[in-house]
């Protein structure tokens, strides 16, 4: 099995991302639902785990950013959603955009980090996650921070980036994850591996290497659109430095050498 670096960004890099220009470009490119797919992929996700069906149940968003997945599960599925975050401008920003909606009251914002989740003990029916825990550098502990909050019986569901099926040579790798950030990502047989050796029962798995390539194509096309909006908004080298970055992962998206999985699994 190959073995993929570790990079050394803290909460607090990451959290520098979201704080300044970074979270607005990325909304500028994938809208307020910052994952592949956006709404519609929200949608999908809701589906899957039966939320046309079943009202109410308690959900927490790990990683919920702008609130955008938060406010449609409480809107269109009568969630009761926790979206948690670790960075306040981000939680802040959420709970403006949910203020004064018919179902604010459905939605609570929390500040806190994903390897401490500030929940009780078997609190919530699902746990979800859309796009977001490859910032997070201990998966494992994720992993055993969603067992923890989640009720028996209840259902973990996520899709994130990975790698893809093909190797990547140290200097790309080593680009690609410090354009983005992120301290490290899972394969896609690691988190599968990760879920099931904690307790859960897998029920879905997917791997979408070839989706998440057509919509960094999007991306793309989105941020050389933008170019003069970006370049007036957060300066030239932004500009340079996302093309630049973008461009190498669209290349690698195609290779197969990144991708994106989805995960549905049971706590007994
Ligand atoms: C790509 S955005 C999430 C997008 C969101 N899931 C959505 O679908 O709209 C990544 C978010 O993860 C948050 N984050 C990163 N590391 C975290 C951690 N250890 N604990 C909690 N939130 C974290 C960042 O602050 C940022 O808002």
């Amino acid at each position: 099995m190959v073995k993929h670096e570790t990079y050394n960004f803290s909460v607090n890099d990451v959290s520098a991302v979201y704080a300044g220009p970074g979270g607005k470009l990325w909304e500028l490119l994938m809208g307020e639902h910052i994952h592949v797919g956006g709404v519609e992929q929200t949608d999908v996700l809701a589906r899957k785990v039966g939320l046309d069906n079943r009202k109410n149940l308690s959900i927490l968003d790990i990683c919920s950013a702008l609130g955008g997945p938060a406010r449609h599960l409480a809107e269109h599925y009568d969630a009761n959603v926790v979206g948690l975050d670790i960075t306040p401008e981000m939680i802040a920003e959420a709970k403006k955009r949910t203020e004064g909606k018919s179902y604010e009251k459905k939605i609570e914002y929390r500040l806190g980090s994903a390897l401490d989740i500030p929940a009780h003990d078997a609190s919530f029916d699902i746990i979800w996650g859309q796009d977001a825990w490859c910032y997070i550098r201990d998966k494992k502990r994720l992993i055993e921070e969603c067992w923890r909050v989640l009720k028996p019986g209840g259902t973990l569901a996520f899709t994130d980036w990975i790698w893809g099926t093909k190797s990547v040579p140290k200097a790309e790798s080593d680009y690609l994850m410090t354009f983005m950030v992120f301290p490290n990502m899972e394969t896609f047989d690691g988190y599968t591996t990760l879920i099931e050796t904690k307790g859960f029962r897998l029920t879905e798995t997917v791997y979408l290497g070839k989706v998440f390539a057509v919509h960094v194509d999007q991306y793309v096309k989105k941020l050389q659109a933008s170019k003069k909006a970006i370049v007036d908004g957060f300066g030239a080298n932004a500009y340079t430095d996302a093309e630049k970055g973008l461009l190498a992962w669209q290349k690698a998206a195609h290779e197969d050498k990144v991708g994106l999985g989805l995960w549905i699994a049971r706590k007994p």
